[in-house]
């Protein structure tokens, strides 16, 4: 047994996300996101589920708290509904700012610091043309300085997106996410008006907070080539990392789009969308970089006989979600899979902290997070209600393990949220997928925080993990 002892500082914490959990659609003035009108198109979601109740958080919050307290979670990451806050995108809504106020000091009084998310997806329907308009990104400025009135005297660390790739790429072009469209020049366009929300939102919390951490969250994987003896492999490798992880970090950290996407992405529309001065907003300064990690891809640029498009849970097939490198195909390497079919590879977790350190935020002076790191896997709950997940716990141990390891070559990381505090709303998987370290049962909307819970309270509160 080896003990894994994290920096003194270091921040445990869960995430989760305002649609995932919150219920309570069309209360308290809330209208609807795209996910509530996604949620009703036939197919869209597994099973026809929605949001409309979830996980009730918006009624239960004061509990949820208390609950997270008895856990000894030291942070909460969670996200505002910018449809709850200014429903239709017209005026704002005072019961839904104060829904997440009631939320912040109910936190700050159970010594949980709260890390705001400003967009996990739940774009106001009413928005025209969606991320596709470059209105938006200014509409996202009026919301995030609204959050910030509000939130600001008690909120310390802000994000602005959570994973930009899955609201444009995944969202836009291979139509598995709202408003599921399958459009190439859409998805590039909705990834840059994402970025530049991000870099103008930055830029006036800069102002309005000059000693705010500010940042975002992107979604990361670790690139191989299924063979790293043949051209080809490594070139589709290249080409996903270039179209997962650095069509947005090079932007940010280096205020230009890396010139070997825009080539493979040559014809979906860059030169249209991206006007003079964009890039030097989006590239405002950022003190933390959130980093979602759930697994790599190996990859091969010489699909096989059997390749098939991917089957969307509705049955649908997806579009490719790699504009510009639809050919390239990520390969299965036999390791050990989750309950979403997910390989479980937590030494990239290693690699892609010391990669980015090394490459992006070491060299800026941003500390990087890691952001949301779990797993859906097939609980059995006993008579209690109990869920002893030790595949779970194992794989929360070997991605803290892994970003120990990090932490030991350099990396300055200086935190991990745990996927999810409760079972929850699993986008166009529904509720058919539990990632909760709680697990919640959807008739009758008890907790019970499940073995991986407890294993986490204990690593939170020994700040280590043995192994
Ligand atoms: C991420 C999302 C999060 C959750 C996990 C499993 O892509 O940010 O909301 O669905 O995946």
């Amino acid at each position: 047994m080896t003990t894994y002892q994290f920096p003194p500082s270091f921040l445990w914490g869960s995430a989760t996300a305002a649609f995932q959990i919150e219920g309570a659609t069309q209360e308290d003035g809330r209208r609807d996101s795209i996910w509530d009108t996604f949620c009703r198109e036939p197919g869209a979601v597994f099973g026809g589920h929605d949001g409309t109740t979830a996980c009730d958080h918006y009624h239960r919050m004061p509990g949820d708290v208390a609950m997270m307290a008895d856990l000894g979670l030291q942070a909460y990451r969670f996200s505002t509904s910018w449809s709850r806050v200014r429903p239709d995108d017209a005026e704002f809504n005072p019961a839904g700012l104060d829904f997440y106020s009631r939320l912040v000091d109910e936190l700050l009084g159970h010594g949980i610091t709260p890390l705001v998310t400003l967009y996990h997806w739940d774009l106001p329907a009413a928005m025209p043309g969606g991320w596709t308009n470059r209105d938006t990104a200014y509409r996202f400025v009026e919301y995030a300085e609204k959050m910030y009135e509000t939130l600001g005297d008690r909120v310390d660390i802000w994000t602005t997106l959570n994973e930009p790739w899955c609201s444009s790429f995944l969202s836009y072009a291979c139509g598995e996410h709202a408003p599921g469209h399958t459009d190439r020049r859409e998805a590039v366009s909705a990834a840059h008006h994402l970025l530049l929300a991000h870099g103008l939102a930055t830029a006036r919390l800069r102002e309005l907070a000059p000693d705010a951490t500010l940042g975002i969250t992107l979604n990361q994987t670790v690139a191989d080539p299924v063979d790293p003896s043949s051209e080809t492999d490594c070139d589709a490798a290249r080409r996903v990392d270039g179209a997962f992880n650095r069509v947005f970090l090079d932007p940010i950290f280096r205020g230009a789009y890396p010139a070997d996407v825009l080539e493979d992405m040559a014809g979906f529309g860059f030169e249209d969308v991206v006007r003079p001065g964009d890039l030097e907003v989006i590239s405002t300064p950022i003190d933390l970089l959130g980093v979602n990690y759930y697994h790599g891809d190996a990859l091969t640029g010489t699909p096989s006989d059997d390749y098939a498009p991917t089957e969307l849970p509705n049955g649908r097939l997806s579009g490719s979600p790699y504009v510009g490198s639809e050919w390239v195909q990520s390969v299965p390497r036999g390791l050990p899979v989750t309950d979403q079919g997910w390989e479980i590879q937590p030494e990239g977790l290693t690699r892609l902290l010391t990669h980015l350190h090394e490459e992006y935020t070491g060299p800026a002076g941003v500390a990087l997070y890691v952001t949301e790191n779990g797993a859906a896997m097939p609980d059995e709950p006993d008579e209690n209600g109990f869920v002893d997940d030790q595949d779970r716990v194992s794989f929360v141990r070997d991605h803290l393990v892994a970003v120990h390891d990090a932490i030991r070559q350099g990396a300055d990381v200086r935190g991990y949220f745990v996927w999810s505090l409760m079972d929850n709303f699993e986008w166009a998987w529904g509720y058919e997928k539990r990632f909760g370290i709680v697990r919640v049962d959807y008739d009758t909307q008890v907790r019970t925080p499940k073995a991986s819970a407890l294993f986490f309270r204990d690593a939170a509160r020994d700040n280590g993990v043995r192994r």
